[in-house]
């Protein structure tokens, strides 16, 4: 097999001239943090998503502990997540005093099961205050079972929508359900602003509080404050809020990211596509859902599972690290974190932990080509057929 000269890294940020000539137009404008451009992103975001608000925050996480917080979560709390999932998901609710129930992954999908979820309402009853499914790699998780569980409990649901900026249900774009959804415009995700999140809700009041709370607990934020069309720079904070605003400068390359939506999913599925293509007929490698009857979505990450368990899979990360191919693994469970398995150590969910040593995320961007993506799949042969007759020999 011979080494590529370059390194393949899991993925690279896709910036073109439309994001740089937006962000040198913030530059010149005298408006660098929040703007008119947060404006028109997150009217522009809500609209793609077909929701009433869109809020734009520095990131996922911080969306998610506001969403969480207005959602009334507090010490004595318990909030079930997946543990297939970032650390976040979980932290949140870490940070606000409250207990996370870990549950476990589908081992084809990857996402929460729901069985976990309906035998925790049945122990917890009335102290669950929060649901958080994630939507992983962007696969939207079966929404109308959610809504039937929260409606039936009264329970409501906060989605985890980092890895979904492109996915829809039944037709419908995913921000739109549940009390609330959060989105990742991380730099590797589908769509970036570097760093950066959104929160989207139809409900009125929350979107206000969200605005409040993520700008200093201020009811007006700098260009209510300070332009034209804003009235007096008088203001006082009705709670003690956070600073978890998008900027405008960030805010930027996002609107140019999505004009550019169409194309950055087409090339993102043709390379799934391919992917799919190139390991077809493998009985050793599992590829990961790319279709459903849900729905159209777009891969956030190409996760595979190495279904031969006499194969290590962090020998074949480094064997791959060997021939200049970076992976990472989408997720470690969150309940195996050291902090986690301190506080927790009773937890055990058997497909996530077999998923722990099994799965193994392959390069995947807008900026790779069918040549990269082939240079992938002819590896990870090789690199298989390599381990299986280690081991092979090793085992005899
Ligand atoms: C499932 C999931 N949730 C939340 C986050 C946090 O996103 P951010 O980095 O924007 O805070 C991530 C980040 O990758 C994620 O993968």
């Amino acid at each position: 097999m011979k080494k590529r000269d370059s390194f393949l890294s899991l993925a690279v940020p896709d910036i073109s001239d439309e994001e740089i000539n937006e962000v040198v137009d913030s530059l010149k404008s005298g408006w660098i943090s929040v703007g008119p451009k947060v404006k028109q992103f997150e009217k522009e975001f809500a609209q793609y998503h077909e929701v009433k608000h869109a809020i734009a925050t520095s990131s996922c996480t911080t969306a998610m502990f506001i969403a969480a917080k207005l959602l009334g979560i507090q010490r004595g709390d318990y909030v079930i997540v997946p543990t297939i999932t970032w650390q976040s998901t979980a932290n949140i609710v870490e940070q606000l005093d409250a207990t996370p129930l870990f549950c476990d992954a589908e081992k084809d999908t990857l996402n929460i099961k729901v069985e976990d979820v309906e035998k925790y309402i049945k122990q917890y009853g009335s102290k669950i205050k929060a649901i958080i499914p994630v939507h992983v790699s962007g696969l939207p998780v079966d929404i109308d079972r959610f809504s039937g569980i929260s409606e039936k409990y009264n329970i409501p649901i906060l989605y985890d929508a980092a890895h979904a900026v492109f996915s829809s249900y039944k037709n419908k774009m995913v921000g739109q359900f549940g009390k609330m959804s959060c989105f990742s415009f991380y730099a590797t995700k589908n769509i970036t602003t570097g760093d950066g999140g959104m929160i989207t809700t139809n409900d009125d009041e929350l979107a206000e509080q969200c605005r409040i709370w993520s700008y200093h607990g201020l009811p007006k934020d700098s260009w209510k404050r300070y332009s034209e069309e804003g009235g007096s720079p008088h203001v006082q904070c009705v709670v003690p809020g956070y600073k978890f605003n998008l900027t405008d400068l960030q805010a930027a390359i996002g609107l140019a990211q999505l004009r550019r939506k169409e194309e950055l999913i087409e090339k993102r599925n043709s390379l799934i596509q391919y992917y799919n293509e190139l390991f077809s007929g493998l009985d050793y490698i599992q590829t990961p859902v790319f279709e459903t009857e849900f729905g159209r979505w777009a891969n956030h990450v190409y996760v595979i599972t190495i279904l031969d368990e006499k194969v290590n899979r962090d020998q074949f990360m480094n064997e791959l690290r060997q021939l200049n191919i970076g992976t990472n693994l989408h997720f470690y469970p969150v309940h195996k974190n050291i902090y986690y398995l301190k506080k927790y150590p009773d937890v055990h969910l058997p497909n996530a932990e077999w998923l722990m040593n099994r799965i193994l995320t392959l390069p995947l961007c807008t900026k790779y080509s069918k040549e990269d993506i082939k240079y992938v799949v002819e590896s990870v042969k090789f690199v298989y057929e390599k381990l299986k007759t280690k081991n092979g020999v090793d085992n005899v």
